[in-house]
C-alpha cells in the first residue's frame, strides 16, 4: 500500500507517484502470454515517457513503440536496445525518419503512400536500405471512445488493405526498401476481444498473400490497446490476447511484437493533489483541489472516468465535483461523485492515472508540470523534479 500522506509531505502536491511493483508485474504477465513464439513486448512510449520507468522496463527486455524521434531517443536513453525499436506515426517529419534510419531501429511503420516515397527518397539519399512496415488499417470498430478508435477507415491511421498489397509490392521491388513487418493498431483501451481476433485474421490473410508473391515479411506487429479496469470494465486476460493472435497467425512463422501502452503503466499510476478549499454554487458542491486539467487532461479531453478517494476521511457522503484551478470549465477530475466533507489540506487520490497522464501535461495557465515519484519495494525516489518558474520561462528569457 502507498503512504500517500508520506508522500504528500515529502514531495508536495500536486504529484505523480508509479508503482513499478505493480507495472513490473503487468509488463511480465504480457511477456508470459507470448513466451510460447519469438516476441517483442515494445512498450508503447507515450503512454509514460519517463526515463526511469522505461529504464526499469529495459531490464525487463522491453523494446519500444515510439511515436517520434524524441520518444526513440528516450528510449536508447533508457537501455532498449535498437533492434527492438520500432517507429510508428501518421506525420513523421524529414528530420526524423532519417535519423530513425541511421540509428538504425528495427523498423519504420509506414502509414501512407506518400510517406513510403520520403522514406524511400530519403534512405536512398543515406545510401541505405530502410527496413519498414506497413500499417493496415483494417476498417474494423473497435468499440472504443471514437477519440481513441483508430482502426475504422475513417480514421486517420495507416492505409487499406488493397493500398497496402500495392505499396508492399512497390517496397519490394526498391533498391532502398526493405518490408520486414506488417502492423495494424485499431484502437485503445479495448475491452472486446472480437474486434482484435477479426483484424487479426484480415492482416494474418494479407501477410499470407503478400508471402506467396515473395515479400520476405518477418514481424507481426499487432499494436496495443488492451484495455484495463478504471471503473468496472470487464477487460480482456492477456492469455486470451495472445491465443486470439496466434490462431489467426496459423501457419505463419513470424515475430510478434506488441506494442502496450495503457495495460503496462495505468493502473500503477497515481496523481496526488491536495483539497484548497470547497464551496457551493446553489445545490452544487465543488471539491476544488491544487492540481488541474494541465497536469491529468483524460477527464477534460475525453470525459474519462477515473476512481477517486479522499485519503483518511470518514463523514457522511454527498455528491461533489473535484476541479482544478485552471481557468476553464473543462477542468475537472470528477463529476458527482459521492465524498465525506473535506477540508484545507486533504489529500485526493486519482486513481489510474499511470498512461496518458504526466506525457499529455502541459503548463497551461504558466503552472509548471508536478513532480513524479516512483515506489519501488517498499522506499520511494524522485524520478523527474517538479518543474520551477525559471523552467517555465527558460526559453523566453533570454529575447526579453
Ligand atoms: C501504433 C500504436 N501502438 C500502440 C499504442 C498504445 O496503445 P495502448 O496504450 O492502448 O496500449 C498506440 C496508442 O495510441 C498506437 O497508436
Amino acid at each position: 500500500m502507498i503512504d500517500f500522506k508520506k508522500m504528500a509531505q515529502t514531495y508536495d502536491t500536486p504529484l505523480y507517484i508509479y508503482d513499478f511493483d505493480h507495472i513490473k508485474n503487468r509488463f511480465e504477465t504480457l511477456k508470459k502470454a507470448f513466451k510460447a513464439r519469438k516476441s517483442i513486448i515494445a512498450y508503447a512510449v507515450k503512454a509514460n515517457s519517463n526515463l526511469s520507468l522505461l529504464k526499469m522496463l529495459a531490464s525487463l527486455e522491453a523494446g519500444a513503440d515510439c511515436v517520434s524521434i524524441g520518444e526513440i531517443k528516450r528510449a536508447l536513453l533508457a537501455g532498449i536496445p535498437k533492434y527492438k525499436i520500432v517507429f510508428s506515426g501518421v506525420g513523421k517529419k524529414d528530420e526524423e525518419i532519417s535519423e530513425a534510419l541511421k540509428l538504425d531501429i528495427l523498423f519504420i511503420n509506414v502509414e501512407s503512400e506518400a510517406e513510403l516515397e520520403r522514406v524511400e527518397e530519403l534512405a536512398r539519399g543515406l545510401g541505405k536500405k530502410a527496413r519498414i512496415s506497413i500499417r493496415v488499417n483494417p476498417d474494423i470498430d473497435p468499440k472504443t471512445h471514437p477519440y481513441i478508435s483508430t482502426g475504422l477507415s475513417q480514421n486517420k491511421f495507416g492505409v487499406d488493405i488493397e493500398t497496402a498489397k500495392g505499396m508492399y509490392l512497390k517496397a519490394n521491388n526498391s533498391s532502398f526498401l526493405e518490408p520486414v513487418g506488417i502492423h495494424f493498431h485499431i484502437g485503445s483501451q479495448l475491452t472486446d476481444i472480437e474486434p482484435i481476433k477479426e483484424a487479426a485474421v484480415k492482416v494474418a490473410d494479407l501477410t499470407r498473400s503478400l508471402i506467396k508473391v515473395g515479400v520476405d515479411i518477418r514481424f507481426f506487429d499487432v499494436g496495443g490497446g488492451l484495455g484495463v479496469v478504471y471503473d468496472n470494465e470487464s477487460t480482456i486476460e492477456p492469455y486470451d490476447y495472445a491465443q486470439a493472435i496466434l490462431s489467426a497467425m496459423k501457419g505463419l512463422d513470424l515475430t510478434i511484437v506488441c506494442e502496450p501502452g495503457r495495460y503496462v503503466v495505468a493502473n500503477g499510476g497515481y496523481f496526488l493533489t491536495r483539497v484548497l478549499y470547497e464551496k457551493r454554487n446553489g445545490d452544487k458542491r465543488f471539491i476544488i483541489v491544487d492540481g488541474g486539467m494541465n497536469d491529468l487532461l483524460r477527464p477534460s479531453l475525453y470525459n474519462a472516468y477515473h476512481k477517486v478517494e479522499i485519503v483518511d476521511k470518514k463523514g457522511a457522503k454527498e455528491p461533489a465535483d473535484i476541479v482544478g484551478p485552471v481557468c476553464e470549465s473543462g477542468d475537472f477530475f470528477a463529476k458527482e461523485v459521492k465524498l465525506p466533507p473535506t477540508q484545507r489540506g486533504d489529500l485526493v487520490v486519482v486513481h489510474s492515472a499511470g498512461a496518458y497522464g504526466f506525457v499529455m501535461s502541459s503548463n497551461y495557465n504558466s503552472r509548471p508540470r508536478p513532480a513524479e515519484v516512483a515506489v519501488e519495494k517498499g522506499s520511494s525516489r524522485l524520478i523527474r523534479a517538479r518543474e520551477s518558474f525559471e523552467d517555465l520561462i527558460a526559453k523566453e528569457i533570454e529575447f526579453l
